[in-house]
């Protein structure tokens, strides 16, 4: 019964970097069933999550309601076996007023999972109760929050109808989401808009693998301070790319995005597939629409097959901001090392497939193994202010200022 604590699992080794997951060993693990099956049963697995930190199991096998804000933030090696269904309750006015809020953007979760050591498991599924908040019109909270953690596992969950984001990793590190399934569409068919897979955020050591995700936002979105991030094995449908960024937005604030691996990925019938972007520049110290300061730098995307994605390859330093305003106050996000091998397929313009569009001069952008096409069967290829256009292994147009106003934002 108590088998995993009895074998710690053996450690995860990923290229990027390796870590290990201890789980307790004690004869005396305990097991928290929770019964479930009332209107707000987030009281009852936060007691549960008390009585069974330190190395208990908490196992969620019946359906329960996450009815108030659910805050973990002490746990200590603990598991949780969600093989049953959870779901949000939808109500729009408790939720606004109460979600925990997180300082990025307007973000605000219904669940904070933090601490150390932490497993969950079990085949089971999120239900976010997105339907409400989708005919609304309004953004909802994030499931769950990975929040102040270390050693965090989750493996084999599905979530659906996500309010907002379905996953976001803040001020975390060694934390490996693997085996997810991710399905937030609305049930008229239409895109349910801002469900990211996953956001990660003031975080190092993270990897996002062998998942399966369809919705309508980014894949997997790397915000400010996302570093040693590895993105592997995904299948992405109706989203809008894999995306590093957007950083800078915050005068005086330094952002940093760096050493990340994207590979092996699907993506279909998206508006972007490997997405950088960086606002422009500003004459204002408090702005907050751009002047930010910082780096995205050694960031590869390998083995990325595009189909039907509007734009295959963007990098926009200046998003948000109007080609002048770029042009007198370049973006202070430098863009360097970046890798591009192997993204093919097709795109859904009629030419245009790659966009490297930079204010200030991006180095060390390299390319190999580039196969797209354009609707029309032919490609097309902008750049500006790319430092190292012959590493590219297609033959860059510079572009015009019109081209900005082509682009998807
Ligand atoms: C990230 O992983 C590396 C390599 O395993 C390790 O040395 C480092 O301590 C980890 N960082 C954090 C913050 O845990
Ligand atoms: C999610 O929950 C909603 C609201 O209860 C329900 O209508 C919907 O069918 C559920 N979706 C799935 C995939 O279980
Ligand atoms: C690439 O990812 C897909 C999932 O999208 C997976 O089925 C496949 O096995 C992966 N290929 C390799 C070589 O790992
Ligand atoms: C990112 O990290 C840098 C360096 O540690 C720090 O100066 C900056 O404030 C951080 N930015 C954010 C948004 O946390
Ligand atoms: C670049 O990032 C990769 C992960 O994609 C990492 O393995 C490598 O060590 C990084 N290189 C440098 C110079 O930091
Ligand atoms: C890129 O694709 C080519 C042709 O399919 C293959 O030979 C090569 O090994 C791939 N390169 C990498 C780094 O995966
Ligand atoms: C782009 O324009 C610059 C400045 O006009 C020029 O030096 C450069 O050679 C052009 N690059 C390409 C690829 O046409």
């Amino acid at each position: 019964m108590f088998e995993r604590f009895k074998s710690p699992l053996s450690p995860i080794s990923i290229p990027i970097f390796i870590f290990f997951l201890s789980y307790a060993t004690s004869a005396f693990a305990l097991t928290c069933q929770v019964a479930g099956g009332t209107s707000d049963d987030a009281p009852a697995i936060s007691a549960a999550l008390s009585s069974c930190n330190n190395g208990g199991t908490v196992v969620l096998d019946k359906t329960y309601t996450i009815g108030t804000v659910l805050q973990a933030m002490a746990l200590n090696n603990v598991a949780i076996e969600l093989s049953g269904i959870i779901k949000l309750s939808p109500d729009i006015s408790y939720w606004k007023a109460n979600g925990v809020k997180l300082t990025y953007q307007s973000a605000f979760t219904a669940w904070t999972i933090g601490g150390e050591g932490i497993h969950v498991y079990g085949g089971g599924t999120f239900n976010g109760s997105g339907d409400t908040w989708y005919a609304a019109g309004e953004t909802g909270p994030i499931p769950w929050t990975i929040y102040n953690a270390q050693n965090v596992l989750v493996e084999n969950i599905n979530m659906v109808q996500s309010p907002f984001w379905h996953n976001f990793i803040y001020q975390s590190s060694n934390v490996e989401f693997n085996n997810i399934n991710l399905n937030s569409i609305q049930t008229d068919g239409s895109q349910a808009h801002n469900t990211d897979g996953w956001d990660i955020y003031r975080s190092t050591n993270i990897s996002i693998t062998n998942s399966h995700i369809v919705n309508g936002d980014d894949c997997v979105s790397l915000k400010p301070n996302s570093t040693n991030v590895l993105v592997q094995n995904l299948y992405c449908q109706g989203s809008h790319g894999i995306s590093m960024g957007s950083v800078g937005q915050y005068a005086g604030v330094q952002d940093i995005i760096a050493n990340v691996l994207v590979k092996n990925i699907t993506m279909v019938n998206a508006k972007n597939g490997a997405r950088i972007k960086a606002f422009g520049g500003s004459s204002s110290a408090t702005s907050t629409t751009g002047g930010g300061n910082g780096y995205i730098q050694n960031i590869t995307f390998q083995d990325f097959r595009c189909e039907k994605v509007g734009l295959p390859i963007v990098i926009d330093q200046c998003y948000e901001t109007s080609t002048a305003k770029c042009k007198k106050y370049p973006s202070k996000v430098l863009i360097n090392d970046i890798h591009y091998i192997n993204v093919t397929g097709t795109g859904t313009k009629s030419k245009e497939v790659v966009s490297l569009v930079c204010s200030n001069v991006c180095q060390g952008i390299t390319a190999t193994g580039t196969k797209l096409v354009g609707a029309s069967g032919s490609a097309e290829y902008v750049c500006r202010n790319i430092g190292s256009a012959g590493s590219l292994d297609f033959q860059c147009e510079n572009a015009t200022t019109s081209d900005k106003s082509k682009r998807e934002e």
